[in-house]
């Protein structure tokens, strides 16, 4: 053959591995609204950055007539680009080709991408569309799952991972995302299942569609398991990009510093008024989020999960910093157990890729009830506490309102290695509230006064007594727990010049193999 002509076949090969699995089957999946593997990577990543690899791999396997049926590529389109001109590998599963399941060699794609990625200190984006283990393979398509796994593990608080459920991402499939840092879903087209609808019927009798065994809202809401629900595969690749403006290539490096254009010293005299006087009314914490952060940005995580917290990304003067916050607007900010899990486990990721935490604090306790004891509320709980004791970052807190009981101490207090502790002058930081406090300290004066008026006298005395002492931050600041009151409008440029003076904390935990956090 002619050196011409070995050229003009390799740029036929490149059309034909291009294709997938053929036009018929790219028009059947632009007809379920879902983009194929590679216009998918080519929304993600920088214009023409993108490199493939592993373009000419095929399956071995000779089951079931599969040696006649072969594909350049092998259902997965990996290889490497920048976002915002920085280094990501990525893999986006192509369910053209026998429905993007995983073979042994599709495996081997994925591990060489992810080991590229780990070797070189860059994020990792998977592109989940796939109908699982590839069937005709047995035991080794279950084997390149495994080896996908471990590989998720070892990565883990290495460098971001990210997973994108852009189709089904069925059985045993779906532990390779859950292992992942975030996963993000769209509207429709995206499920994620252990076991599918039908199965669950058979086992046990439940009747359930797809949507609602696990589909975007089911997992964003209930689950928890997403961490990202967009309206559609754009909006989902706009977000990822987001969301990696705000991280490290990996747990070594800084987040990037933004070029800030919002004053430092930009006081915010609706913060002076924002909590009302009556301490049992709601507001919203998003309204105080958005007034201190740089430019009004802010990327929240798990919005639609134990709404009751608030987690998410901002800048302040251009630096990326995690923000948790208690919302009152909800179930009154109370800790229940999915409210400590989401905001743990958030805290931890910003612990390991070095991203300082910002805490603002508005909690009334820990949600009572046999529920929640039965749910473990002990050891969800320990979990919030374990990862706020632990984190190295630098951690700021601003008490806003509440601050009680167990759930003081869990919210990143002064104990716990907080390294700046603020409180507005609205602050009330006590072992309870005050009607609960009174009934338990004069319960029996209290049932020993039987004139009604005489009663309420004598509690609304004692409650007014207790508020004096306990429903401010004075108690708190006078032991030096809390480092400074602050002017709510103040808060922006307080916070701000904290963090500057934090830039070169060093804590260093114990050695150890690794810590035994309640899970
Ligand atoms: C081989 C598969 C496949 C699979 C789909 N295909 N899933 N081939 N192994 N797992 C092929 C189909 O034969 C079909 O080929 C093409 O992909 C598209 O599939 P359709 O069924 O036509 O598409 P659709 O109607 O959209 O349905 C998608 C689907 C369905 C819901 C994902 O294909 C399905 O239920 N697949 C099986 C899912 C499953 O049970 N997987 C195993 C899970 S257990 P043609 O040639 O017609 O285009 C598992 C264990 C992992 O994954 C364990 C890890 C530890």
């Amino acid at each position: 053959m002619e050196n011409q002509q070995k050229v003009k076949n390799l740029i036929d090969l490149r059309v034909q591995a291009k294709l997938g699995g053929g036009e018929k089957r790219i028009a059947s999946q632009h007809a379920k609204g879902k983009f194929t593997a590679r216009e998918r990577l080519e929304m993600l990543l920088d214009e023409g950055s993108f490199e493939e690899l592993d373009m000419f791999v095929t399956h071995r396997c000779n089951n079931f007539g599969l040696e006649k049926e072969k594909y350049l590529g092998d259902g997965v389109v990996t290889g490497h680009g920048t976002i915002d001109g920085r280094t990501v590998y990525v893999f986006a599963q192509d369910f053209t080709v026998f429905g993007g399941s995983l073979s042994e060699t599709m495996a081997l794609k994925i591990c060489k991408v992810m080991d590229m990625a780990m070797k070189m200190g860059c994020p990792m984006i998977g592109i989940n569309d796939s109908g699982g283990a590839r069937i005709q393979e047995g035991v080794t398509s279950l084997a390149g799952y495994a080896e996908i796994f471990q590989r998720n593990i070892m990565a883990s608080g290495v460098i971001p991972q990210i997973s994108a459920i852009f189709g089904p991402c069925a059985g045993g499939a779906v532990y390779s995302p859950a292992l992942t840092d975030f996963v993000l879903m769209t509207e429709d087209n995206s499920y994620m299942f252990v076991t599918g609808p039908k199965v669950v019927k058979s086992v046990t009798g439940e009747d359930i569609s797809t949507e609602d065994l696990g589909g975007a809202d089911i997992h964003s809401r209930k689950s928890g398991v997403s961490h990202f629900k967009a309206e559609n595969e754009e909006e989902g690749i706009l977000l990822i990009r987001k969301l990696l403006s705000y991280l490290p290539s990996n747990n070594l490096e800084e987040a990037p510093l933004f070029e800030n254009t919002d004053p430092i010293v930009r006081l915010d005299d609706k913060l002076n008024s924002i909590v009302p006087d009556n301490p049992n009314m709601p507001y919203d914490m998003k309204d105080i989020i958005h007034g201190i952060v740089d430019n009004d940005e802010f990327l929240e995580v798990h919005q639609h999960y134990a709404r009751n917290i608030i987690v998410g990304f901002a800048r302040f003067n251009g630096a990326p910093t995690g923000i948790v916050a208690n919302q009152p607007n909800f179930l009154a900010g109370v800790l229940d157990c999915d409210a400590s899990r989401k905001a743990a486990r958030f805290v931890r990721f910003c612990d390991a890729f070095n991203i300082p935490v910002l805490t603002l604090v508005d909690v009334p306790g820990f949600l009572p009830g046999s529920g929640q004891e039965y749910a473990g509320i002990i050891s969800h709980g320990a979990k919030l506490m374990f990862a706020y004791g632990e984190a190295t970052v630098p951690k700021v807190t601003v008490t806003i309102r509440k601050s009680y009981g167990g759930a003081h101490d869990v919210m990143s207090c002064k104990q716990l290695r907080g390294d700046f502790n603020y409180a507005w002058p609205t602050a009330e930081i006590a072992v309870m509230g005050a009607a609960g406090a009174i009934e338990v300290l004069e319960g029996r004066s209290i049932s020993k006064i039987t004139d009604p008026e005489e009663k309420a006298a004598f509690v609304s005395e004692k409650v007014n007594e207790y508020k004096d002492k306990f429903a401010n931050p004075y108690q708190a600041a006078s032991y030096g727990y809390i480092d400074d009151i602050i002017e709510p409008r103040n808060t922006r440029f307080r916070v701000i010049r904290a963090f500057q003076a934090l830039e070169t904390k060093k804590v260093v935990n114990p050695p150890k193999k690794h810590n035994n956090i309640p899970l």
